[in-house]
């Protein structure tokens, strides 16, 4: 996708990209970004006025450059045939190389200590951006999470952030040092000679037409590309997740066809990019020639008439060359620009989301009476279907209760809720009679475990997977964790026991082995309110009869919801919750349930000791 050509024309796209802002809606939001990412570069702007300077005394060395042409041909010029003047000639130009070689030498020390100030001051707003996008990242709402592709929110971000560092390298290290050397030598050109220079610069107009017609079809058109590829990283992103269902249906080359349109896609849209702009560096390179061509002519057309000396001519020639060389730079960073502010404007869009709801200013220190759903109803909000229908039910401190129903009817998402993965869209969750929304998510959240279905783990080391939950934790608090969880002797056996790595996800470990690690973390968070979705379904029924124990005595005095299938698990719950479809339309104890309701009770004849009757799995094979 870089585009390495340099053409000379394309120059004057950064003054259609001007005509551009003051023109268009799309152009001028094109200038506001460019100003917002310069306005992200605090410490470059606090330090202007010693950079200024040094930037300053850089350019007047370059452009002095051209000035020791002159002094060479023109002394040479007196001093031609003329043999008694030899000694003098070489003294003198002895005396105007070494005045050459140590202004080149400080030039380039010159900007080689700008370039690092530049940089290290960069580097420090870089990072204070890309920790700023990775926190907001973080903060968006669960929905945002599941919702978008994992490949291309971590392209966005990337580009996002490495958007303000190539910008600022362009705007500090490119664009104003060139514009201060073509300025300079523009007002150097004139006080020499004004006519020469004017012809230097003749073809310039018809570079500046051309560009503001063709930029902005290029600048359109790599947006376009850039959405295509954004596209490509997506794919790949998801199929890299997704890479064991890859495998095990042995659809590598289906997967490798998919990725081939894509980049196809993207490809095609960029080759016609660059060849829009090869025609135009082609394009360039002739108006460049023919400027060149002018200067010349002119020259030796003024030299002949005798209005101008040699060293005159060699000093335009040189100073025409130096003139095209900031013109191609700039041309060249404008196209950098142009992408870059592309990459910005996806990553602010991310920056002005709306983080998940944190409104609340109250402390929850503890759980000390109920925790209650009241009229809870609920959306998803990519979703219109209502997932949750007036739910109202309490639960009392200490309590271990249940949630039971058939698959689909709402029991995760009600632990979704509670979790303020996602607010309700209408009713609320209560502790001790105040909204879990008016109570700050880091109070709130760290006050609760949970053991998803799905458990994932950092590919990390155990014992990281383990501490991440609790600050300070003791290595004996994690060991003690882990032997309620069952799951210690099983750690020490490994080759590097807790320094074990886990792999992507956890996939190093079996289903049960993972999900003990899990129970284990969620024992060392301490928590006032425990939630175990299908905590228990990857463990073997001698583990399972170990780890309720540990459950047991983990429960003791804490708040659980515990959501099972089986419901041999639940079956000695406090209260069980059943949900139907959305609604809650049964509780009580086990026993009170299996008389009092019909569906309850056929859910619990279906299983027998834990396991699906064969009988019944006959019957359901037959309906
Ligand atoms: N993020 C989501 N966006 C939209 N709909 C969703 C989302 N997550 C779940 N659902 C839908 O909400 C309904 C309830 O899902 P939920 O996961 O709460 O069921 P469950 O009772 O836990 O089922 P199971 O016993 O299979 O785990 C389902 O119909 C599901 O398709
Ligand atoms: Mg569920």
């Amino acid at each position: 996708m870089e585009e390495e050509d340099k053409g000379l024309f394309l120059i004057f796209c950064q003054i259609s990209f001007m005509s551009h802002n003051t023109s268009t809606p799309q152009a001028l939001s094109n200038w506001k970004l460019f100003l917002e990412i310069l306005g992200k570069q605090v410490s470059i702007r606090n330090s202007l006025f010693w950079l200024f300077p040094l930037l300053f005394v850089y350019v007047a060395l370059v452009v002095s450059e051209p000035y020791f042409y002159k002094l060479f041909v023109d002394n040479l010029q007196v001093s031609i045939g003329k043999p008694e003047l030899f000694a003098q000639t070489s003294s003198l130009f002895m005396q105007i190389s070494i005045v050459w070689v140590l202004l080149v030498l400080l030039s380039i020390g010159t900007f080689t200590l700008y370039d690092f100030s530049i940089q290290m001051l960069m580097h420090g707003d870089w990072k204070k951006f890309a920790l700023t996008t990775s926190k907001k990242i973080m903060q968006l709402p669960m929905d945002y999470h599941i919702s978008t592709n994992l490949g291309e929110r971590q392209k966005i971000y990337d580009r996002g952030i490495d958007a303000i560092w190539n910008t600022g390298y362009e705007m500090y290290l490119n664009i104003l040092p060139q514009i201060f050397i073509f300025t300079s030598l523009l007002i150097f050109g004139f006080y020499i000679n004004p006519l020469m220079m004017l012809i230097s610069l003749s073809v310039m107009p018809i570079g500046i037409i051309i560009s503001m017609t063709v930029g902005k079809k290029v600048h359109i058109l790599q947006k376009a590309a850039n959405d295509l590829w954004d596209k490509v990283f997506g794919r790949f992103g998801d199929g890299l997740t997704n890479i064991s269902i890859t495998k095990l249906y042995a659809r590598e080359e289906c997967e490798a066809k998919i990725i081939e349109t894509v980049i196809d896609n993207a490809g095609n849209k960029q080759f016609h990019i660059r060849k829009i702009w090869s025609f135009l560096n082609a394009g360039g390179k002739i108006l460049e020639f023919m400027g060149k061509m002018g200067v010349t002519i002119t020259g030796v057309f003024f030299i002949l008439h005798g209005k101008m000396t040699l060293g005159d001519l060699f000093f335009f020639v040189a100073l025409a060359g130096r003139i095209y060389a900031p013109l191609q730079t700039l041309e060249y960073s404008y196209r950098n620009i142009i992408r870059h502010l592309a990459d910005f404007a996806k990553v602010r869009i991310i920056l002005n989301m709306e983080n998940e709801p944190n409104n609340g200013t109250k402390i929850l220190t503890k759980l000390q009476n109920s925790l209650s759903y009241n009229h809870l109803s609920f959306s998803y909000p990519s979703n219109d279907r209502e997932i949750l229908k007036d739910i109202s039910f309490a639960i009392k401190k200490g309590q271990k209760v249940a949630f039971v129903g058939h698959t689909g009817s709402g029991k995760t998402t009600l632990t979704q809720l509670l979790t303020r993965f996602y607010e309700p869209s209408s009713g609320s969750i209560e502790i001790d009679g105040t909204d879990i929304r008016d109570f700050t998510l880091e109070s709130y959240r760290t006050k609760l475990a949970a053991v998803f279905q799905d458990t994932t783990l950092f590919n990390d080391t155990i014992r990281h997977n383990l501490e991440y939950v609790r600050d300070n934790v003791t290595f004996e608090q994690i060991k003690k964790a882990c032997q309620q969880a069952n799951i210690l002797e099983f750690i020490e056996g490994l080759e590097k026991g807790f320094d074990t790595e886990v792999g992507e996800r956890g996939l190093k470990l079996s289903g049960g082995e993972k999900q003990r690690i899990a129970i284990a973390r969620a024992i060392i968070a301490d928590p006032e309110i425990l939630i175990l979705d299908e905590a228990t379904s990857a463990l073997d029924a001698k583990t399972e009869a170990m780890i309720q124990d540990a459950f047991n005595n983990l429960m003791e005095g804490r708040t659980s919801i515990i959501i099972a299938h089986r419901l041999s698990t639940i079956r000695h719950a406090d209260c069980i919750f059943l949900f139907e479809k959305g609604e809650l339309i049964a509780f009580g104890s086990h026993n009170e349930l299996y008389i009092s309701s019909s569906v309850y009770k056929e859910m619990v004849d279906y299983q027998k000791n834990g396991f699906v009757d064969e009988g019944v799995l006959d019957t359901i094979a037959a309906e």
